[in-house]
């Protein structure tokens, strides 16, 4: 693979290496062969500099391999990572209709998650019931974790190949109805609940009408329970897209972690995310859990270091949280278009 001028390419024991040519995740560190002052002990405003260099070979690369970390880079505090994302210049996202709870730090930087670390984040795309999902995330680690709380990755093109080969009358099902999400959400945001957020947030408004315009432009239904909590119902929207930069079908969807739509409609208290067919019908449980398994096998976990930067192709890759063992832990993230 070709390395770039200022960067250099670094092999981890976790990487997986497919036989398509694949490293996965690609790792990135400075290039100390060139007189360009670029070496481990350079400023945060060379590893701008050199991403501005080298912008259309890294984003080449994010395109064929799905994610690269960048690890060893002067990135210390969120405003460096700030400056990191927008040394990219990818046009931000509006978090409309996400449902992690998330507090701004600076910029266009969020915590990824606000939901007890000790909770795990099943896989995912990141916004994969919106029509509009954001093609790349960053995440930066400002405190690595003292035991635990990795991010861990898998392309999402294998979890839609495997489970093609398994459950072949179950996947053409889904294709042709595709699926619909149902939340509770409630006015406000609650950081104990891994999907958390309160529609005042999610839709950036108190207005109820207003709320209701923007979920119906990303094709969400709002129905308005006791309480001010309301149901949000999204799609039905294809469970699998294909990606035309790596020719790849790919697992775009919530099967894996979402309970069925129970069978008495969903109550204010529900707070799960639920799932079924386009149709009404259901998600099989056999196939879920299998989908859960595969992901596991496949996936691949690289511990966090301090100052880790990770760019994160949305469309192919999903990512989840492992459960913190031992704090402290502060990863952050921010949403590109
Ligand atoms: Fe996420």
């Amino acid at each position: 693979m070709d390395t770039g001028k200022y960067f250099r390419q670094v092999n981890l024991p976790e990487q997986k290496q497919y036989d398509d040519g694949v490293i996965f995740p690609v790792v990135l560190s400075p290039n100390t062969n060139f007189d360009c002052n670029f070496t481990a002990e350079a400023k945060e405003s060379d590893f701008k500099e050199a991403i501005k260099a080298e912008k259309q070979w890294i984003e080449s690369l994010v395109d064929k391999y799905g994610v690269i970390l960048f690890r060893g880079f002067p990135v210390k505090s969120a405003s460096d990572f700030n400056d990191v994302v927008e040394a990219f210049g990818f046009p931000e996202i509006e978090y409309v209709g996400g449902r992690a709870p998330r507090t701004k730090v600076v910029g266009r930087v969020y915590t990824a998650n606000e939901s007890p670390p000790e909770n795990r984040v099943p896989f995912h795309h990141e916004m994969s019931y919106v029509p509009d999902a954001p093609s790349k995330l960053f995440f930066f680690c400002e405190q690595e974790p003292g035991k635990g709380g990795q991010t861990p990755l898998v392309l999402s093109h294998i979890i839609y190949d495997k489970m093609k080969e398994k459950y072949p009358e179950f996947i053409a099902e889904v294709e042709e109805h595709g699926v619909k999400n149902v939340v509770v959400m409630g006015d406000e945001d609650d950081s104990s609940n891994v999907g958390g957020r309160g529609w005042k947030s999610a839709y950036m408004t108190n207005d109820k009408k207003v709320a209701e315009e923007r979920a119906a432009k990303q094709g969400a239904k709002l129905e308005w329970m006791h309480g001010n909590a309301v149901k949000v119902t999204t799609g039905p929207l294809p469970a699998f897209r294909f990606d035309k930069k790596s020719q790849h079908k790919t697992w775009f969807n919530n099967i894996a972690y979402t309970k069925p739509v129970p069978l008495n409609g969903i109550n204010v208290d529900d707070h799960d995310t639920y799932i079924e067919l386009g149709n009404g019908g259901l998600v099989s449980d056999q196939a879920q859990k299998e989908c859960s398994k595969i992901m596991e096998e496949e996936c691949v976990v690289v511990p966090w270091k301090n100052g880790d930067v990770m760019l994160v192709n949305n469309l192919i890759v999903l990512h989840a949280r492992q459960p913190l063992l031992k704090p402290p832990r502060r990863v952050l993230a921010s949403l590109c278009k």
